[in-house]
């Protein structure tokens, strides 16, 4: 068998893959005991052996996308996969993300472009409300391109003074203006073959966004106080929650800067349109929340989970994340209504308008929604009462109805209920 080296950076092919795996696995049956070193040295190497499958990944889709983009006698179309189906594919295709996500399509849609979109150079404009994930979806577009080795520069827009806007992005030599005491590399000097999140973009003022043009046209940058032009090779991904396009039409934003940015423009919904997600999100801020504060994860009482359910989230997934981190920092083992904090439970901003509410207080509906509306609140009602007579097991549900397990979880899911909530408590 010939020699490999586990360190290497290019792709490698299937074979050699196997071939890896094939040595780690003999390496691993023969063992009888492994020193803490050997345990190292064999983590890295499956380390190096996971990222080449990511890579290999990588420019499987790579490929595939360009010769989608050159097949101009394209098959006639499949009918479109569904929710289920497109999420499990992202999964698939090693899709890295740091966070959780379901089945919601618009999420889903989301996800995609921003997949789509990685392995490419070109700008990404994220947009979405505060705290839905824009920095997170522009983690996405660096991690899963090629320049995932490479750093990622997060600059935050709106918190630079603007006299400093140009020091800050592009860097300044010693004595270039009072206070600067040493050279001093900007982000964009940083962020070089890596990429480069500039947050709140919006907020940029009018003279930095001149600066900004005239260094995405010549990929370069001056040091403020120096003459010699640096070449930078760094991938912009902006984020904002401003309608950039009416800013332009105000003359707040220049147009030719929103064109530059905006190639590929991809919108985070909101948490109230994609409540089916709320559960997942709770769950997974339960177990972060539980390593960071070293406890075991907090349970919720089905009060306060069918609180959070219905609650409007005006600072969306930021909003649940830090509710949940204080609940399971401030309560015992199950958190109740009285752990929120009190102007929320006082005064909940925008609860979702319930199904047996009056119908003048939302916008008009046809007769065929009205009729959906009343058939998904019967629907969830059901299936509230039948979790409550079983305690709370599905499965137990799923045999009296005569109903297919997965098709009872898909309708829990669709409701945003949880079994697990109806079980009795433990004295
Ligand atoms: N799908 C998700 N799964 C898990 N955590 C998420 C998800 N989306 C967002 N978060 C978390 O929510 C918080 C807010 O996300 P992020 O900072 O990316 O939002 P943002 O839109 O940039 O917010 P802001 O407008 O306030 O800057 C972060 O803690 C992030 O990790
Ligand atoms: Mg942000």
């Amino acid at each position: 068998m010939r020699p490999f080296t586990f360190g290497q950076s290019t792709a490698p092919g299937y074979g050699e893959l196997l071939e890896k795996i094939e040595i780690l696995r003999s390496t691993l049956r023969w063992a009888t005991r492994l020193e803490r070193e050997e345990i190292q040295r064999l983590l890295g190497q499956c380390n190096v052996l996971r990222e080449d499958v990511m890579s290999l990944s990588r420019r499987e889709r790579f490929v595939q996308s360009s010769a989608a983009l050159e097949d101009l006698r394209a098959p006639p179309p499949e009918p479109a996969p569904t929710a289920e189906q497109r999420r499990a594919a992202l999964l698939e295709r090693e899709f890295t993300f740091d966070g959780v996500f379901g089945d919601n399509p618009k999420l889903l849609e989301t996800l995609e472009i921003a997949e789509k979109a990685a392995p490419t150079d070109l700008p990404v404009l994220v947009r979405g409300e505060s705290g839905t994930g824009k920095e997170l979806l522009a983690k996405v577009v660096h991690t899963n391109g090629r320049r995932s080795e490479g750093p990622f520069v997060s600059v935050n827009c709106g918190a630079i003074p603007e006299n400093l806007v140009e020091s800050e992005l592009f860097g300044h030599k010693k004595g270039a203006f009072t206070g600067a005491a040493s050279d001093r590399k900007g982000k964009f000097e940083s962020a070089n073959l890596g990429t480069i999140f500039l947050d709140e973009i919006g907020e940029l003022p009018l003279s930095g966004q001149v600066k900004l043009l005239r260094v995405l046209q010549s990929q370069e940058i001056q040091r403020v106080g120096s003459d010699s032009p640096i070449k930078i090779d760094a991938r912009i991904v902006a984020a904002t929650n401003r309608d950039l396009l009416a800013m332009v039409g105000t003359g707040q934003f220049r147009e030719d800067l929103y064109y530059r940015l905006s190639v590929i423009e991809v919108t985070v919904p909101p948490l109230r349109e994609r409540r089916d997600e709320i559960p997942l999100l709770i769950d997974f801020f339960c177990d972060a929340a539980a390593e960071r504060l070293g406890r075991s994860p907090l349970r919720l009482s089905s009060r306060l989970r069918q609180f959070l359910l219905d609650y409007g989230f005006p600072g969306n997934i930021r909003e649940l994340h830090n509710l949940i981190f204080r609940m399971s920092c401030l309560a015992g083992d199950t958190a109740d209504l009285p752990h929120l904090p009190d102007a929320l439970r006082s005064n909940p901003p925008s609860v979702r308008p319930s199904a047996d509410a009056p119908l003048e207080s939302e916008a008009p509906l046809s007769l065929s929604e009205v009729k959906k509306t009343a058939g998904d609140a019967a629907e969830k009602r059901f299936l509230e009462q039948g979790l409550r007579e079983v305690n709370g097991r599905a499965v137990e549900l799923a045999r009296r109805q005569g109903m297919n397990r997965s098709h009872l979880q898909t309708l829990l899911k669709k409701h945003g209920l949880s079994a697990k909530a109806f079980r009795p408590k433990k004295a």
